[in-house]
């Protein structure tokens, strides 16, 4: 593991505003830069970079946050990774902590196994570019298939010598151990001798998401019927069939920028297709898609387009794998290719052109698509379409969402002609054992979406009120939680003639602590989720930490959070950016008046609560009549309340009592 010290200090290096820069051309805009954002195609630039803040926020797509945020999005860097990035962008020195024996043992294990891929992937290039044997039989092959030199140097394609030992003889001669040839199954090993594994094919090495080499795929140029066309590295501590996806290292950032995934079965549909143009595209090689390998498309978009050869059978096996997807959430949709090609033959005939409207002309949404297809097939057999209502039924109640499950339902009573009523009753017997547990979950779905529609609704024209003062409160506690303030409370005193009167008290606190104190009087609970998260999480990082600094605060922070603390801290900008008429509903106050603003923010934030309480008594009291009078009872008390309030309010805000 990297040590905690060297990744402070890289947080502490690095700049956001360097590191982006090597990705989005940045231009200077008052005290901040912005771009064009790198993850939508716009023309206006949204795309906000704060050197003083070191966080950066997009305003096109929502994302946001620090330098090692922006590597893990633009990227799809995990988090080491992104570190050891900018450690190396920095020169700085990485420093592991210690690890077990047995921990050091296996990750240097895995290491070596990296580093005899990386040299083999070097020797077989080198091999094809090279020799003799290499350009007459590898390259010409490749060239044959219509690869340029280009493309061959971007996939690192390279090429194995038709002898038994001679990459092997090579690997022990720079140094490379036995062991480790052997276990990434370069090199077979046999009692009394060794040789290649992939002797006289033409070598396609696979790449994990940050470009490491895990294995290799090995073509046969031969027509020998006995052994196979294709053969793979064994199994590995790098290499997992199943967890990997050919191509995923060269189509991660045109799969997150389109926003779909082309899926294809081999090495060379994948090759063929980036060389026309089409980026976004890997190759399950061969096999059925594991969830592990539909999660690494989903890290990068939620719409895969499955695209397979032109002959039934093809149809056929694509099927039934594709459940699996429709299962983990994703917007599936087919393509098929005419009677003889594959994708790699028609993306080798065509222009990129051509290429992108055939696929566009041609990708159907899967449900749909499958149903048309079998109820063509059931036809006038009535068991047959029982067989096929049943299989499409099943397909769809894979789907997550509940609300995109209705909507095929009667896309699907549409397309094959039953009604909507036989297919939900299909639908609940598929899910018969669940069907409980799965109605309440729509329900409470179902309240929800109408909750969060009306909620929308009414914060387009009218702003919604507690969810801007809870913002503010968590603003307010970023931008001046440690700030030691006067505050001017105002407390009940009684007259010598026995009367109520408000006089104000001065009393000097932290901003972070008045807040606190005072939410926790009243028992506010926050309503948004991510505030309250955010807001536990401030004061505790504040309770601990006399200096906190919000920069740190968002590197440990989940990325929807740290987008979140982006959104509030960017404001400001977004503002300045657009040019946008400000609408917010407390004046931004500077900083000689943070203790106003912030009494005035919760006094606000009560008097809304104190509003909110009274009109939940009013509709009890209009339903149950038997309690009544307590309540009504409460509510004078609330009244009273709210009118004290009002009148701190007032003397707040400078306006008469
Ligand atoms: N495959 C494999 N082992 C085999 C055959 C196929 O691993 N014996 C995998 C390879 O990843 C291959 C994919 O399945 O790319 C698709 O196989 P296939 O359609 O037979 O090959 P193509 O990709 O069309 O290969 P080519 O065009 O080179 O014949
Ligand atoms: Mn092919």
């Amino acid at each position: 593991m990297i040590s905690k010290s060297t990744i402070e200090q890289v947080f502490e290096t690095a700049r956001v505003e360097e590191v982006i820069g090597d990705f989005v051309q940045l231009k200077k805009a008052g005290s901040n830069f912005k771009g064009l954002s790198p993850f939508s195609d716009e023309r206006s630039p949204s795309f906000m970079v704060s050197p003083v803040k070191q966080i950066w926020k997009d305003f096109s797509s929502g994302k946001g946050g620090n330098a090692v945020t922006f590597l893990m999005e633009h990227e799809h860097f995990t988090y080491p990774e992104a570190i050891k990035y900018l450690a190396k962008k920095y020169n700085i020195e990485i420093e592991e902590t210690e690890q077990t024996d047995e921990q050091k043992q296996e990750a240097n294990e895995r290491e070596s196994l990296y580093l005899v891929n990386e040299f083999a992937k070097e020797y077989f290039e080198r091999i094809m570019f090279k020799t003799d044997q290499g350009q007459a039989i590898g390259l010409s092959y490749f060239k044959e298939r219509g690869f340029t030199n280009e493309t061959i140097k971007q996939f690192n394609l390279g090429y194995c010598l038709d002898e038994w030992q001679a990459f092997t003889d090579e690997a022990l001669k720079k140094g490379y151990q036995l062991e480790f040839l052997e276990k990434t199954g370069l090199t077979i090993v046999k009692p009394d001798k060794k040789f290649d594994r992939f002797k006289g094919r033409v070598m396609f090495p696979i790449h994990s998401m940050s470009g490491r080499v895990l294995g290799f795929g090995g073509r046969i140029l031969t027509s020998d019927k006995k052994a196979a066309k294709y053969l793979n590295s064994p199994e590995s501590e790098v290499y997992h069939k199943s967890k990997i996806l050919y191509g995923i290292y060269h189509a991660k950032q045109s799969i997150a920028k389109e926003d779909n995934c082309y899926l294809v079965e081999g090495y060379t549909d994948v090759i063929q297709f980036y060389q026309t143009g089409i980026k976004n595209v890997v190759a399950s090689s061969g096999t059925a898609l594991t969830p592990e390998q539909i999660r690494l498309v989903n890290r990068l978009t939620n719409n895969i387009t499955v695209l397979f050869d032109g002959d039934a059978a093809g149809i056929r096996a694509s099927l039934r794998g594709i459940d699996l997807i429709l299962e983990q959430g994703m917007n599936v949709k087919v393509c098929g290719f005419p009677e003889g090609e594959d994708p790699d033959s028609f993306a080798k005939q065509n222009t990129l052109e051509e290429l992108t409207s055939y696929l566009n002309d041609n990708s159907k949404d899967f449900i749909q698509f499958k149903a048309s297809l079998l109820i063509k097939e059931a036809n006038n057999d009535p068991i047959k379409k029982a067989e096929t209502i049943r299989d499409i039924v099943n397909s769809i109640s894979k789907i997550p969402d509940q609300i995109k499950k209705e909507i095929y339902i009667q896309e699907c009573s549409r397309i094959m002609d039953i009604s909507e009523d036989v297919l939900f009753t299909t639908l609940a017997q598929i899910n018969k054992k669940d069907a409980q547990e799965a109605n309440k979950t729509y329900k409470a779905q179902q309240k929800q979406k109408a909750f969060d529609v009306v909620k929308s609704e009414t914060k387009a024209p009218k702003i919604d009120l507690q969810y801007e003062l809870e913002r503010k409160i968590i603003e307010i506690l970023l931008l001046y939680g440690t700030e030691t303030e006067d505050f001017e409370d105002l407390v009940l005193k009684e007259t010598e003639d026995g009367e109520l009167q408000l006089e104000p008290v001065i009393h000097s606190a932290k901003v972070f602590e008045k807040i606190y104190l005072d939410l926790q009087e009243d028992e506010m609970q926050f309503t948004n989720p991510n505030f309250k998260l955010l807001y536990y999480s401030i004061i505790d990082t504040l309770h601990q930490e006399p200096e906190f600094s919000t920069r740190n605060f968002v590197n440990q922070l989940d990325q929807e959070l740290a987008s979140d603390v982006t959104t509030i801290l960017m404001n400001d900008e977004r503002y300045r950016l657009h040019d946008w008429e400000r609408n917010n509903i407390i004046p931004k106050e500077k900083k000689h008046t943070i203790a106003q603003l912030v009494t005035q923010t919760i006094l606000t934030l009560r008097c809304f609560l104190i509003d909110k309480k009274v009109a939940e008594y009013q509709n009890d009291t209009l339903s149950e009549d038997s309690n009544s009078r307590s309540i009504l009872e409460d509510v004078k008390d609330y009244v009273g309340l709210k009118m004290l309030l009002s009148r701190k309010l007032g003397k707040v805000v400078g306006g008469k009592v």
